[in-house]
């Protein structure tokens, strides 16, 4: 059995110590990312979960600038591969339904922040990275999936996040 199989190893860290370097590993990651993909983003406010959607942004060439979503749920970025950028803070659970997410994760990639509050078919092949505050400038980033294309995507971001392990 492939030790990335085995549940001690199944997730990978990052830690960072600037918001640049929260971005260039979301942009490293972005190089391994495809249509069909989803990554998850968890963490307080002010974690680094738009930041590290820019970074995803900026690896894979999509247009525009990622911000904080003020009413609308969801951000499109044109681009060789769309990004669709989805901020679920204010959403109720009940309305998850009817944004259409799943059509969008088949077009382009879907980087949801909150995205604990996404509809649980979308979670299951999905990278979660869970984003830590350890002071003003440092950052653990905690990434893990179940086994399938969420767990090739946590290898991905073992690589772009120089975790050895
Ligand atoms: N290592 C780091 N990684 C990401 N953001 C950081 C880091 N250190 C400080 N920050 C700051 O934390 C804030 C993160 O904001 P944002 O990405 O909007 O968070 P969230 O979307 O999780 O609410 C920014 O003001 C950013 O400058
Ligand atoms: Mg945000």
């Amino acid at each position: 059995m492939n030790r990335a199989d085995l549940a001690p190893d199944a997730g990978a860290r990052g830690r960072t110590a600037s918001p640049d370097e929260t971005e260039r590993l979301a942009e490293r990651l972005a190089a391994s990312l495809r249509a069909g993909d989803v990554v998850v983003l968890r963490g307080p406010l002010g974690a680094g979960k738009t930041r590290f959607a820019a970074g995803i942004a900026r690896g894979l060439g999509a247009a525009g600038r990622v911000k904080s979503p003020t009413f609308t749920l969801v951000h499109e970025h044109p681009g060789p591969v769309p990004l669709f950028h989805a901020d679920l803070y204010r959403l109720e659970p009940a309305d998850a339904e009817r944004l259409g997410l799943e059509e969008m994760a088949e077009r382009g990639v879907l980087v949801v922040e909150w995205g604990e509050r996404l509809p649980p078919a979308l979670r299951a092949e999905a990278i979660e990275v869970a984003i830590a505050i350890d002071s003003e400038t440092a950052r653990t980033l905690e990434a893990s999936a179940a086994p399938g294309r969420g767990r090739a995507l946590v290898e991905a971001f073992r690589a772009a996040a120089g975790d050895a392990r």
